[in-house]
């Protein structure tokens, strides 16, 4: 299949935008921010219980931008991604940015004091439109919430996730198993953005995309 020039992606995030050009980028994607005037455009995010429902609600919205700019034939794509904290039954989960964006990492922290399940994991859902038809990818990095937070790298919550070790094929463990791949307890925030690459659901999303659309993955 030829490459899928540019590939739009409709993001305020500068850290997805980053670790997506970095993953999708050697597979002959010229991944760009969709821009007006260069400005982010406001998307109107749905209230939905399922990351799914939002990302192709985006993915409409992000369609119309694009034929407003005269490039419907161009490939775009969105990616909702969200923190699911096991013992308060996946919440944050759609909520994610809303919660991140007024009480943060450090209230989590707060409301997982004394909790001694601090199992969570990350789910990302990427949704493309290559011009013809609209591809999925799904991508899931279970883990814990650390009892401290790190500074560093990354965004979001990755001061305060520690992904799950992973086995010689760079499968996620059961949490607590000791496997070959290990940030050694440390969160994603405290690593670099290539050892988060290969724990990370948005990874994982993107590959499965790759699939999707019949390319070779990284
Ligand atoms: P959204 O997909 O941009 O709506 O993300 C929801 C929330 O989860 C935001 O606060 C993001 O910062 C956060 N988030 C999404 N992906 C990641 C990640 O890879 N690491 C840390 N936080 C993330």
């Amino acid at each position: 299949m030829a490459a899928i020039q540019p590939l739009w992606f409709l993001t305020g995030n500068k850290g997805k935008l980053k670790e997506a050009k970095r993953i999708l980028g050697p597979l002959g994607f010229d991944v760009k921010a969709l821009e007006i005037n260069g400005q982010i455009p406001e998307v109107i995010e749905p209230q939905a219980s399922i990351l799914e429902e939002i990302a192709l609600s985006k993915l409409t919205q992000a369609r119309e931008i694009l034929n407003a700019l005269g490039k419907g034939g161009d490939a775009v794509m969105v990616e909702d991604a969200g923190l699911f904290i096991n013992s308060f039954d996946g919440f944050p989960g759609v909520y994610s940015s809303y919660v991140h964006s007024t009480i943060g990492s450090e209230g989590i922290l707060r409301l997982m004091n004394n909790n001694s399940d601090r199992r969570a994991e990350f789910r990302a859902l990427a949704a493309l439109w290559d011009g013809k038809k609209i591809h999925i990818g799904s991508g899931i990095c279970p883990g814990h919430i650390a009892d401290s937070q790190v500074s560093g790298n990354g965004f979001g919550y990755d001061p305060i996730f520690i992904p799950c070790d992973l086995d010689s094929n760079g499968e996620p463990l059961e949490f607590g198993t000791v496997g070959m791949i290990s940030t050694d307890g440390i969160p994603f925030g405290g690593t670099s953005i290539e050892v988060k690459e290969k724990f990370s659901h948005r990874r994982r999303a993107l590959q499965a995309l790759i699939l999707s659309l019949g390319r070779p993955s990284a």
